[in-house]
């Protein structure tokens, strides 16, 4: 047992925030490669930058806190992934694919603004202010590239019941 007081939760969660971005930056050019839309390519794209610099927020809170990143694997991001890997297999490319990546994709940002909530919560609690900005902003990020997916689907689901 390695986690029993609430900085070492603390830690835990973060590392598992870290696995889950690193997993990220491998499926997201997949993601991207597959999609159609280009809309919806380029958002995939975007995010990807994005998710580069959530990386390198949390090394810095890492950083803050003396620790090293590594040492966890995210179990939960690598189940959500593989399920868009499925649908990348499952479906031809095309509208119905892209509606499928969305909604996959839609359930890799909502696993992360979970952890980031909670991560954000335990660094206020901590009295750790610095940190729980950090991951606050990465928190609006996610919120908004969810946003985005939704906008994005409504007329990729539309134009994926035509087909
Ligand atoms: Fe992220």
């Amino acid at each position: 047992m390695s986690v029993g007081t609430m900085d070492e939760l603390f830690v835990d969660e973060l590392k598992d925030l870290y696995s889950a971005e690193k997993q990220i930056t491998k499926a997201l050019p997949k993601l991207a490669k597959g999609a159609t839309s280009e809309e919806l390519k380029m958002a995939f794209q975007s995010h990807l930058e994005e998710t580069n610099g959530q990386i390198a927020r949390l090394e810095q809170i890492f950083e803050i806190l003396g620790k090293s990143p590594k040492g966890k694997t995210c179990v939960g991001m690598k189940g959500v992934l593989e399920e868009g890997s499925e649908m990348l297999e499952d479906t031809e490319k095309g509208e119905v694919r892209d509606a499928g990546l969305i909604s996959a994709a839609q359930r890799v940002e909502h696993y992360e603004m979970a952890g980031y909530g909670s991560a954000r919560d335990f660094a206020k609690l901590l009295g750790q202010s610095e940190i729980a900005a950090l991951l606050d902003e990465t928190l609006a990020e996610e919120k908004a590239a969810d946003k985005k997916l939704t906008g994005i689907s409504k007329q990729v689901n539309v134009a994926a019941k035509q087909a």
